[in-house]
């Protein structure tokens, strides 16, 4: 077994104000992950999931990205109100939430639904976010 059973890579490349492509931290992706790793610390999840910070994941246009492994579970426009469904959704209940999903074939899941993640003993799946 790894040692985590899942990561969430969250893009906070920065670029120059102008920049045509853009970037992610300036569309927020810094509020994300640190709100995606106060969700994970007050679920207890921190031992099994990681919010980590990424370069660059090459979907500037769909920022704020972020992708999830092992799944591959690509997702873009992510706001900080999208954090507790991304939580509950996805990293507790196994679901691809279908509207963050970055409407791009290259960037498509090949699965709608993966395995729970086993939480540390003591934690419950239904527990609300
Ligand atoms: S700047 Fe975030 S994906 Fe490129």
């Amino acid at each position: 077994m790894s040692r985590f059973e899942r990561h969430m890579f969250v893009c906070v490349n920065e670029r120059p104000p102008g920049h045509p492509k853009g970037c992610c931290k300036e569309k927020g992706s810094e509020t994300v992950r640190a709100l995606l790793k106060a969700e994970l610390k007050k679920l207890g999840l921190t031992s099994v999931v990681r919010a980590n910070a990424s370069g660059c994941l090459d979907a500037c246009a769909h920022g704020v990205s972020m992708v999830i492994y092992p799944e591959g579970i690509w997702y873009g426009g992510v706001t900080p109100q999208d954090v507790p469904a991304i939580i509950e959704q996805t990293i507790l209940n196994g679901k691809v939430i279908d509207r963050l999903l970055i409407p791009d074939p290259a960037f498509a899941p090949d699965h709608k639904q993966f395995p729970i993640l086993p939480l540390p003993q003591g934690k419950d799946n239904s527990s609300p976010v």
